[in-house]
């Protein structure tokens, strides 16, 4: 056994889901961004948590609204993770570039993503500092999902490119 970083250690931490973590601005605009440090964290009630970096537009966004969406991504929505997970939405308007499909939610303002395998409509319960994250726990109040649909696992890197997968 090497005693390494921890920041190297969490880097052999794979496979990894992730997730879109979406939310809205003042005015009700979208935004998304691609969260791998997420969890279930309650089965009664349903809760989910992400785990957000502070400087991030979203960690702002979530203050704001209170609320967010969480889509699970499957192959299809690849390119789609790679641009939401490295562009910032106060720079980029992610979902007019991407064009990425939308659907409207029942009980939050945060739009679903149609073709995601699964999504879960959050109203934020809980927030807590983490260091240079905040980790915020949503309630759930709506569950979808597209039955014949895989899940996207983040596999690692090779030649700093990042390797995705279907399971
Ligand atoms: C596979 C992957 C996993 C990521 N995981 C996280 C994460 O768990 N937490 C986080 O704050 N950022 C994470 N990011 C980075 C954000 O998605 C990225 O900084 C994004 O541009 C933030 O967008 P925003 O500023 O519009 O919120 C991840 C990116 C990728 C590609």
């Amino acid at each position: 056994m090497e005693e390494v970083s921890a920041e190297e250690a969490f880097d052999k931490f794979k496979p990894e889901s992730c997730v879109f973590v979406i939310s809205i601005d003042k005015h009700g605009k979208p935004n998304g961004m691609i969260a791998g440090w997420n969890m279930k964290c309650s089965s009664e009630p349903p809760m989910f948590a992400v785990a957000l970096w502070k400087k991030g537009y979203t960690h702002r966004l979530i203050q704001q609204s209170k609320e967010f969406v969480i889509a699970v991504p499957n192959k299809e929505l690849e390119k789609e993770v790679e641009f939401f997970g490295s562009k910032h939405g106060n720079e980029v308007d992610k979902f007019g570039e991407t064009k990425i499909e939308t659907a409207k939610a029942k009980f939050v303002k945060s739009p679903l993503i149609k073709n995601a395998t699964i999504n879960f409509e959050c109203k934020l319960e809980k927030e807590i500092d983490s260091g240079d994250h905040v980790i915020f726990i949503g309630r759930i109040l709506a569950s979808y999902v597209n039955k014949n649909k895989k899940v996207l696992l983040n596999m690692r890197k090779a030649a700093n490119k990042r390797i995705f997968e279907e399971f």
